[in-house]
């Protein structure tokens, strides 16, 4: 039955829009989705397994995932109550929209960001207000500002670093942002480990911010699904109600525990990625006709004069997959290329300058 069918109604922006989509061609070097090249390390999975094979699978995860709650907590050296605990971070981004935004409700977004937030609002029937980021693709914050502060706007979203252009905003841009806005503010920080700032020790003086982050990136394991946010306490309870019961799994919730002790490892690669990602980016700058943008997360931003279409597809014909960001708004001719391996780099490296040569 399709949606034809006049019993279902959906709504109106639902059916105008696309839906988070991905082209996925199976390519040996895969550098599309901003993952980690490295898994996580095979005695690690075993120690979680048999974690996670001594537990009754007939039985519920505990109702709040106290001890998870309260092992992040301490690394943030926050209160176990400002902390939730999501299928991704994703799920919380989410749960944050559902809380604030509906109709005649407005949502700020700095333009070009993650799609999710875009989405998430037209489902929601919100009020979109984008911003677009300066022609260098730094954040225009005097315009965030502006629109933040409006009386109706109830949530404004910064991503940092953003994805898809890698830029960051300064710690002082949202702290100004954040007193400005008239309701609560979003700091995406799926990438934070790659530009080393974080928006965290704002949140004593600022009570009106949530800060994201996820296992997906520095820490390998966008598989399990495994993301959190930190706010003052009042603003997570009520995140909270919104959220699904039960929504980590009992094996992603062992694993984030025992993931969280491997800091030493996530450093390690952490390092490896940020200085792959410089010798990347200093390559591209000597390819003819390609200009990179700098980037403080695990993925390089490039605008290129020949066809996007043609370099796309002839990379994908060499075997490898990275992403065209062409239909973002500002990003008309650019690509994305996320950091993975030495030799998978090398290969994208060569593989691009064949392609445009
Ligand atoms: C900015 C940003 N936030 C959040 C996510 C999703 O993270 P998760 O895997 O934790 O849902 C992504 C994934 O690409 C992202 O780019």
């Amino acid at each position: 039955m399709g949606s034809q069918d006049p019993n279902i109604s959906f709504k109106a922006a639902l059916l105008e829009t696309h839906g988070y989509s991905l082209v996925q061609p199976d390519c040996p070097v895969k550098l599309n989705q901003n993952e980690c090249p490295f898994d996580v390390p095979e005695a690690l999975k075993r120690e979680i397994l048999d974690e996670t094979l001594s537990r009754n699978w007939g039985r519920y995860p505990d109702f709040v995932p106290t001890d998870v709650k309260e092992k992040l907590a301490r690394h943030h050296g926050v209160m176990p109550e400002s902390v939730l605990i999501g299928n991704g971070s994703n799920e919380l981004i989410q749960a944050t929209f559902m809380s604030t935004v509906g109709p005649g409700r407005g949502v700020v977004i700095a333009v070009p960001t993650f799609s999710l937030y875009a989405l998430m609002n037209t489902v929601l029937e919100g009020d979109l207000r984008q911003v677009p980021m300066r022609e260098d693709l730094s954040f225009d914050t005097e315009s965030l500002i502006s629109a933040a502060r409006s009386p109706d706007v109830k949530l404004t979203v910064l991503c940092s670093p953003n994805n898809p252009t890698g830029s960051l905003i300064s710690l002082t841009d949202v702290a100004a942002i954040a007193e400005a806005a008239s309701g609560l503010v979003i700091v995406d920080e799926a990438y934070f480990e790659f530009g080393g700032q974080t928006s965290l020790g704002l949140l004593a003086d600022h009570s009106n911010m949530i800060i994201t982050r996820t296992f997906s990136k520095a820490l390998g394991a966008a598989g399990l699904r495994i993301g959190y946010l930190v706010a003052h306490p009042d603003v997570a309870k009520e995140i909270e109600k919104v959220k699904l019961p039960y929504n980590v799994n009992m094996f992603s919730l062992i694993a984030t525990r025992r993931l969280l002790d491997e800091g030493a490892l996530v450093d390690e690669r952490v390092s490896l990625i940020r200085s792959e990602r410089d010798r990347v980016t200093a390559r591209l700058a000597e390819l003819p006709g390609v200009t990179p943008y700098t980037s403080s997360a695990n993925f390089v931003l490039f605008r290129i004069e020949q066809s996007v279409e043609a370099t796309f597809q002839g990379l994908i014909t060499q075997g490898v997959l990275i992403r065209d960001v062409s239909h973002y708004p500002l990003l008309d001719q650019c690509l994305r290329v996320t950091i993975g391996t030495p030799s998978e780099n090398d290969t994208f490296l060569q593989a691009l300058n064949d392609v445009i040569g």
